[in-house]
């Protein structure tokens, strides 16, 4: 595909400037007064959600707009910290796919308060939540993922990486605007999957805008976990692994090491390469490729378009293949149940009850239409790291999709220095993973995890989200 060839050549040539002057607006937490803090008026108030357990913390959702002209409205639910809000950052989660949404997938199964109950009747309290350590913003982007929709149906067809970003940006303004006295806290912007993609770019983006004053938004680091960064190290990483964990024989690996160029911009021409990969996807389609050691639905209402997602590639000559984020699909048929009943649609500002919205937690059309799509992000790593941000990568290590492999070998060729050599991180006196920190990024595993690393480790994941948070090095003692 000849984009893949355009954006790295034009990667290449970005230069990174740092103006050493940048304007600042004030820096610090709002005090009390700054704003008017009258969240008990916002509209987007959630107050009568079917099967939500008691809690005493706000949260919010609904459309923000942020295309006028097209009538492009994307969808957020906000949920406050569960204690002192006013003194806790601001966290934006993003979920992959392309094409799935971060409120099926992150709010209601991973890191949200609420995770949807099996009966997709109602919801339970998650008491790992994020919001305990942050204010967590969950977006669905971009148009026609989840909720998030556009009037303009030509938009559907230029829906790509950078569509998103410019999309995602002037979202976050407008949702300012909702909620002034967020305008200026601290921000991180955190992700798993394709978002690995997604989480870099918006941070590039509001990097460069920051530059104007009036545009200045806090951020002050990323978190990425089992992240889509590189599509040669991610393949690399994917053959790799499958082989290292026996879900191949060697005679199919050797073919892949000596047939398969993943620097190339089509590997697939190769066709023992391709027999050799489709040999891979093969076995995964007998297991769950987004968690090694667990069993696969059985469930029979599964429907179609979700049992693809398990394994889903576009395996074509011309097309790198990709395959969507997602972990259990009967956890998916939850979610269907519960955010296609009118009065839940009603409760979260969605529609009127009456005339309902579609909702799926991954659009394929959106998956298969997608337009450009950035071959590594490692380049904005770099510009990121250089202007002081914070790059936190954690990897479940049992995920087959995006490999651990993948994540060091993406990592090696950034060529950090290593600042803090390999060793175990603990949590609750057992091994959490292992870590090693670089000048300017820490990497670490989760030992355990599938793709989504919260759903399996929802302890773990939260002590790691809070040293992320503190920017303090994990728990080296037991
Ligand atoms: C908050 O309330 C005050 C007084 O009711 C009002 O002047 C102000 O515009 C409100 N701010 C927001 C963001 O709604
Ligand atoms: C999209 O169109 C509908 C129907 O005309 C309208 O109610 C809605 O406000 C529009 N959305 C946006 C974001 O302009
Ligand atoms: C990216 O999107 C923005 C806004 O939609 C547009 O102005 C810009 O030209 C796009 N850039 C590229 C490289 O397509
Ligand atoms: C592919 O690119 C990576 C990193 O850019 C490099 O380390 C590796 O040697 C390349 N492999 C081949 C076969 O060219
Ligand atoms: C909802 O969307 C799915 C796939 O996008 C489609 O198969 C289904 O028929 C739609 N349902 C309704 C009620 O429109
Ligand atoms: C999925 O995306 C397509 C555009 O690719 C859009 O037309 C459709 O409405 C979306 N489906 C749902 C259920 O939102």
């Amino acid at each position: 595909m000849d984009f893949v060839l355009k954006v790295t050549i034009c990667l290449t040539f970005i230069v990174t400037v740092l103006v050493s002057a940048e304007p600042v607006l004030a820096k610090r937490w709002p005090k009390a007064g700054d704003y008017e803090l009258n969240s008990s008026e916002n509209e987007d108030l959630v107050k009568n959600l079917p099967g939500q357990p008691d809690v005493d913390f706000r949260h919010y959702a609904g459309y923000v707009t942020v295309n006028e002209k097209y009538g492009r409205a994307l969808f957020y639910w906000f949920y406050e910290a569960m204690t002192r809000p006013e003194d806790k950052p601001l966290v934006l989660w993003l979920n992959g796919g392309p094409g799935c949404s971060s409120v099926g997938y992150g709010a209601t199964q991973e890191i949200g308060p609420f995770i949807v109950d099996t009966d997709g009747r109602g919801l339970k309290f998650n008491p790992y939540s994020w919001n305990k350590e942050a204010n967590m913003l969950f977006l669905e982007s971009p148009v026609g993922v989840g909720f998030s929709y556009s009037n303009t149906t030509s938009d559907y067809s230029i829906l790509g990486d950078n569509f998103t970003a410019n999309d995602a940006y002037a979202f976050l303004h407008e949702w300012f605007l909702k909620f002034p006295s967020y305008r200026r806290r601290t921000f991180y912007i955190a992700g798993e999957s394709y978002a690995g993609k997604y989480v870099p770019e918006l941070a590039e983006l509001i990097h460069d805008r920051n530059k104007d004053p009036s545009l200045y938004i806090d951020l002050k680091g990323i978190l990425l976990g089992n992240p889509e960064t590189s599509t040669a190290d991610d393949w690399r990483g994917l053959v790799d692994y499958a082989w290292s964990h026996a879900v191949i024989s060697d005679e199919t690996h050797k073919i892949i090491s000596r047939s398969c160029d993943f620097n190339s911009s089509d590997p697939w021409s190769n066709d023992d390469c391709n027999d050799a990969v489709g040999e891979v996807l093969k076995q995964y389609k007998e297991i769950d490729i987004y968690s090694l050691y667990t069993s696969v639905c059985m469930s029979n209402s599964m429907e179609s378009s979700d049992r693809v997602m398990q394994v889903m590639m576009k395996h074509t000559h011309k097309m790198m293949p990709r395959i969507m984020s997602g972990y259990d699909p009967c956890l998916d048929d939850y979610a269907r149940a519960f955010y296609n009943r009118p009065d839940v649609q009603k409760a979260l500002h969605v529609s009127d009850g009456v005339r309902i919205r579609n909702w799926s937690i991954c659009n394929i059309s959106i998956f298969d239409g997608w337009a450009d799509s950035n071959p590594s992000v490692l380049p904005i790593y770099t510009k990121l790291i250089e202007a002081g941000l914070r790059i936190w990568i954690y990897s479940g290590d049992t995920d087959g999709r995006v490999p651990v492999l993948s994540t060091r070998y993406s990592l090696n060729a950034l060529g950090l220095s290593i600042t803090k050599a390999w060793r175990p991180w603990y949590h609750q006196k057992q091994v959490g993973g292992w870590f090693q920190e670089y000048a300017g990024l820490t990497f670490a595993t989760v030992r355990g995890a599938g793709h989504a690393v919260p759903i399996f480790k929802p302890s773990d994941s939260l002590a790691l989200f809070t040293s992320f948070l503190l920017g303090e090095t994990l728990p080296a003692v037991r």
